[in-house]
């Protein structure tokens, strides 16, 4: 529209002056927000803008590969992308509690975050996607907390950045709009809401390699079928989680005793509050169908039908 391409270029002019032949560093996530605001700066000073990905091994199926082919590939851009997966399962190993996940993951982000940034010499920016809820909401709200897990809340102490954020001003559909503004595919700049610690909270209990896998592939067939009925942008989030209980089923002639694998899928507008989706019987069914027969140690599926509140969206 008229106003988004005002802002954008606007905008570019804006950090053209500010940063000069300077340099920008980024933590880029694939997170709508993070993404907008790399395609933004890197329209203004190109390949003074690095960003760095840290992979922590608990993105969802082919997110990694998709993340940085997307930027690299289409946009051109000086990505970094760390795979990092080992160290953090390795400091999951045998936590349970669902904020001691979320703050292992946290720390390790940074760390990691961190040695990539002291290679590079010297930095004089951080971009950060900060848009215009996070900053009314700023300091005890979940908002705030929730961002300071992917956009890097604290950085190293003594490093001296100064931050720059040029979604400052915007709200959420505001942002989509720049991004759709800049080219960006809708894939991108609709994306559902995905947490910093991926799918650490959403394998319940200790997190495995083996568990991972299981909430990846029917996430993934959840995704799938969601697509395809064209509910997409009508459910806020939609995933698989993995309760890690197990129960008695059988197939064929034989009894199992396997996982099961709930379904969660919200409405809501903001986050806050939410209510359980109401996804047609049959998709549903197709749903359970697939994922039973597809992935490897499941023999039951349920259904979430809380809302939020009593319950939260995800469910760790
Ligand atoms: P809950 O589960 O609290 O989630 O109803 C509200 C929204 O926040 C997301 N969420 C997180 N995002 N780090 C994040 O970046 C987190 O630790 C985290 N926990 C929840 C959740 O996916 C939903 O969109």
């Amino acid at each position: 529209s008229w106003t988004m391409h005002n802002f954008v270029q606007k905008t570019v002019e804006e950090i053209k002056e500010k940063v000069g032949d300077r340099k920008v560093l980024c933590a880029l996530s694939g997170g709508v927000d993070s993404s907008v605001a790399a395609v933004l700066v890197h329209k203004a000073i190109g390949n003074n803008l690095i960003c760095i990905f840290v992979d922590h091994g608990l993105l969802r199926k082919n997110e990694g590969d998709q993340v940085e082919s997307f930027f690299k590939e289409k946009f051109n851009m000086n990505l970094i992308r760390v795979n990092a997966k080992e160290r953090f399962l390795g400091k999951l190993k045998g936590v349970t509690d669902p904020e001691r996940k979320r703050k292992i993951i946290g720390e390790e982000f940074i760390r990691v975050f961190e040695e990539e940034a002291k290679k590079l010499g010297k930095i004089d920016f951080l971009l950060q996607g900060t848009i215009y809820p996070d900053v009314i909401e700023s300091g005890t709200d979940e908002a705030a907390v929730i961002k300071s897990h992917h956009n890097v809340g604290g950085l190293p102490e003594n490093v001296e950045f100064e931050l720059i954020e040029p979604l400052r001003q915007l709200f959420k559909d505001e942002v989509r709009k720049v991004g759709e503004e800049l080219g960006m595919p809708k894939e991108v700049v609709w994306r559902q809401p995905f947490p910093g610690p991926g799918l650490a909270i959403r394998v319940l209990g200790e997190v495995t390699e083996e568990k991972l896998k299981i909430v990846r592939e029917s996430d993934y067939i959840l995704r799938e079928e969601i697509k395809k009925a064209g509910l997409d942008r009508d459910i806020w989030q939609y995933f698989t989680v993995l309760p890690n209980i197990k129960s008695v089923g059988v197939m064929g002639d034989e009894r199992t005793y396997s996982h099961t694998v709930g379904i969660r899928a919200v409405t809501s507008t903001d986050g806050m509050t939410s209510d359980w989706a109401r996804i047609p019987y049959e998709i549903l069914e197709k749903i359970s169908n697939r994922i039973v027969n597809e992935v490897d140690g499941v023999n039951r599926i349920v259904y979430d039908i809380t809302s939020k509140p009593p319950s939260t969206i995800e469910w760790e």
